[in-house]
């Protein structure tokens, strides 16, 4: 056991100050005369990319490595063993290229389809891309190798990332952008998180205390430390003070020597630069312990399972008349370069050296085997659209049983460092659909594209569309194994596909300007805000088709009335209707009828993959903690869950909801009484004291105007209706203020009175 406090007091306040500075691009300080070791970490997320030159910077060259499928895929895929196992790879091959920590995986939350990273993100629901972040991480550090969780936080648009300020509001971050890093941090632990180069409220993340020590350190006790996005500090002093531990990339010897100045000038407490080393080595010490076996991975068991995984998070659209899976053909007309040139993975930090890529149109050749006649024509050039390779692929299509179109979006599309401008597929791309689909009916399109794209352009002139994102160096194998049937689609969205992009939540709030994105959907994020306006998506989350059916039945709860402490069970059967074994993902959103709060319609809190074969049924269990009812209450400053009724509905999709059943919850909470002198009738009526004290209130108003009118009937219900209209949200105080003469004290001495009465410290409250 290494003595991290010993090794601390060793190292003098330069050294300290110098080892929370990488050393270099990619690595940590060693200190040779303590026994120090320096310590490797390498892009991420669905590969690693291990840098040749590791003292170079940058895009430079990398080693191979397998490229599994993006984040985007990875979460289609709805498979939490799955994506673990992905980890467990992904360690192997950081045990092979000697990295010590692996960053990633991206949890952010996708605000708007615009982002060009969205590719590396899982989703635009918390619930999910926090399932997917702990089942990556626990994967990775199962191997004994690292992970950084980034971008932390709100970092949801590359358009000025390094210098914009999301303004959100408390709530919508407690709820939407934080509990992916939450769950995440609390189920499994990442060696580190990745502050986000953006402000939050004004603050850079870097220098985020409330976000980097209050919340991610104290509230969610992360255990690793938190190192900078590749060049995310702005003031290294401020960051150290805002609890951010390892500045990368380094050397950077000016901010060494302002830390070093400031403990000097008690500008910074020693103790904050001793935590931050305390943190880093106890990361390094624990990574050491992995020997780094040198040993090459195996490459093609990698890329077999890296194809196993791509096929998962297919999505199959539409099938009309079941054109799928191919059964017999004789010829098919495979048509667009990506079929030669497949699209796999997105540009910037995340790029990887694949160990080989498969061509969709060799596997394709390949799974059909000679008797089937396959033609091929390029249909779009690179640019601009072109007659010629329209009307070629018009005549190959003519001439063939079905038609398998490749398109989506180009590669300088979607990247780190830039948004997109546009959900719209390359007019050439949508010209050359439209013009084939009328050579011949049965024309299936595969998408690749590592986001949102708009559909209605084409859509209704194909019978089949399939959905294969960016599927890594094996997913041109992949969609061989879905046309054909050897795989059966499970894949659903991880995100709503709107119609246009004037649907879409964040319209009116991006880019934002003057330095400030105004994130003014609150927590109207994806499905919660198709749901909430009305407004249908051309396909909603949750959603992806099988070439079997599932039925679902006996939706059935441990108890109709639960205790907040007990949680309720839910259980149900799904049954597979069809004729062929498939996998489906069985969602649980809750709906609460009559919230307090504001509130989304439904909210996902629990999904599970599960496998049948025909015939078989199969009973799907989920357990619904407090924290699945709750909502993060400003005022109180924490997850509150209001007693009451609940609706869970279980379904195929966010819009497909098969079956619902109601639950009563009976909290437990003892929420500390927040009335102040502010609080208005409709406050004090909704606190259970407060309403005591104004029901009082109101029986002595009806003495006052029967004493008042003797000889006259006296509705109460119309005196107490009455007061409750008009003042229903004025402050208590405001309404004696009208009344302060007849009062036997100031007005302001009853509220005080009457808020002692349900326990508030008047002290306190006037603070
Ligand atoms: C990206 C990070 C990445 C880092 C190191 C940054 O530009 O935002 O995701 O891990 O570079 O390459």
């Amino acid at each position: 056991m290494v003595d991290i406090k010993s090794l601390l007091s060793q190292l003098t306040l330069e050294e300290k100050a110098a080892f929370c500075t990488g050393s270099g691009p990619w690595q940590t300080i060693d200190v040779e005369r303590l026994g120090i070791p320096r310590i490797t970490m390498s892009d991420g997320p669905h590969g690693v990319r291990k840098v040749q030159n590791i003292e170079e910077f940058g895009l430079a060259k990398s080693f191979p490595a397998t490229c599994f499928p993006p984040a985007v895929l990875l979460a289609s895929t709805w498979n939490k063993d799955l994506v673990q196992r992905v980890g467990e790879f992904l360690g192997d091959e950081c045990i092979s290229l000697d990295v010590d920590i692996l960053l990633g995986p991206g949890v952010n939350i996708k605000r708007t389809p615009l982002c060009g990273r969205n590719f590396e993100y899982y989703s635009e629901d918390p619930y999910l891309a926090g399932e997917m972040g702990t089942a990556f991480v626990k994967g990775v550090q199962s191997k004994g190798v690292g992970t950084s969780l980034k971008h932390y936080s709100a970092n949801n648009q590359e358009y000025q990332r390094f210098i914009i300020s999301a303004e959100i509001d408390e709530r919508t971050l407690r709820e939407i952008y934080l509990p992916a890093f939450e769950k995440t941090v609390k189920e499994s632990q990442p060696w580190t998180v990745m502050c986000a180069y953006n402000k939050i409220n004004g603050i850079f993340a870097s220098e985020h205390y409330d976000l980097l020590t209050r919340i991610m350190k104290s509230e969610w006790n992360l255990d690793g430390f938190i190192v900078s996005d590749w060049g995310a500090v702005q003031n290294r002093v401020a960051a150290l003070k805002g609890g951010l531990d390892l500045q990368m990339p380094g050397p950077n010897d000016l901010d060494v020597q302002k830390v070093v100045e400031a403990v000097k000038n008690n500008e910074l407490d020693e103790n904050v630069l001793n935590q931050a080393v305390e943190r880093i080595l106890k990361i390094i010490f624990r990574a050491k312990k992995t020997k780094k076996a040198h040993i090459e991975f195996d490459k093609e068991k990698h890329h077999e399972f890296a194809r196993k995984v791509a096929a998962e998070g297919i999505i199959l659209l539409k099938n009309e008349d079941n054109v799928l899976p191919i059964k017999d053909a004789s010829s098919i007309a495979i048509i667009g370069k990506m079929a030669k040139e497949p699209r796999f993975q997105g540009g910037g930090s995340s790029l990887i050296n694949p160990t080989k890529v498969d061509n969709p149109f060799q596997e394709i050749k390949k799974l059909g085997g000679e008797s089937i006649l396959v033609r091929y024509a390029d249909g779009y050039a690179k640019e601009g659209i072109d007659k010629t390779l329209i009307d070629e692929a018009c005549d190959v299509a003519k001439q063939s049983d079905i038609v398998i179109i490749f398109s989506g979006l180009p590669f300088e599309h979607e990247s780190e460092g830039y948004d997109r401008k546009t959900i719209k597929m390359p007019e050439s791309h949508i010209e050359l659909i439209k013009a084939v689909a009328k050579s011949n009916t049965k024309t299936i399109v595969v998408l690749n594209n590592g986001s949102v794209i708009s559909l209605y352009e084409w859509i209704d002139s194909v019978p089949v569309v399939i959905e294969a994102y960016l599927g890594g160096q094996a997913g041109g194998g992949a969609v061989a194994d879905v046309l054909f049937g050897k795989e059966n689609p499970s894949g659903k969205l991880a995100e709503s596909f709107p119609k246009r992009l004037e649907h879409t939540p964040s319209y009116i709030n991006y880019p934002g300007e003057a330095g400030k994105v105004r994130y003014g959907e609150g927590l109207y994020v994806g499905y919660r805000y198709y749901d909430k306006k009305s407004i249908e998506p051309i396909f909603p989350f949750g959603y992806g088709l099988s070439y079997t059916t599932f039925a679902y039945s006996n939706l059935t709860i441990s108890s109709k009335s639960f205790k907040d402490i007990d949680g309720v069970d839910v259980n149900v059967d799904i049954t597979n209707t069809g004729k062929v074994p498939g996998k489906e993902v069985v969602q649980l959103y809750i709906h609460q009828p009559n919230p307090k709060a504001d509130k989304p319609n439904k909210e996902m809190k629990g999904f599970s993959k599960v496998e049948l074969q025909p015939n078989e049924t199969k009973t799907v269990a989920f357990h619904l903690d407090s924290r699945s009812f709750a909502y993060y209450s400003v005022i109180h400053k924490s997850w509150v869950w209001d007693n009451g009724e609940y609706e869970i509905l279980v379904g195929a999709s966010s819009k497909d909801i098969r079956l619902r059943t109601k639950v009563i919850l009976e909290s437990t909470q003892n929420l500390p009484c927040k009335l102040n002198m502010d609080s208005t009738l409709r406050d004090w009526l909704d606190d259970p004291n407060g309403k005591f004290i104004i029901d009082e209130m109101i029986a002595q108003r009806i003495n006052q105007v029967k004493m008042q009118n003797p000889d006259m009937e006296v509705d109460e219900n119309q005196v107490k209706q009455e007061l409750l209209m008009w003042a229903i949200d004025m402050p208590l105080l405001r309404m004696f203020k009208y009344v302060e003469n007849q009062l036997p004290m100031s007005a302001e001495d009853l509220v005080k009175y009457f808020l002692t009465r349900v326990g508030v410290n008047n002290e306190e409250n006037a603070s």
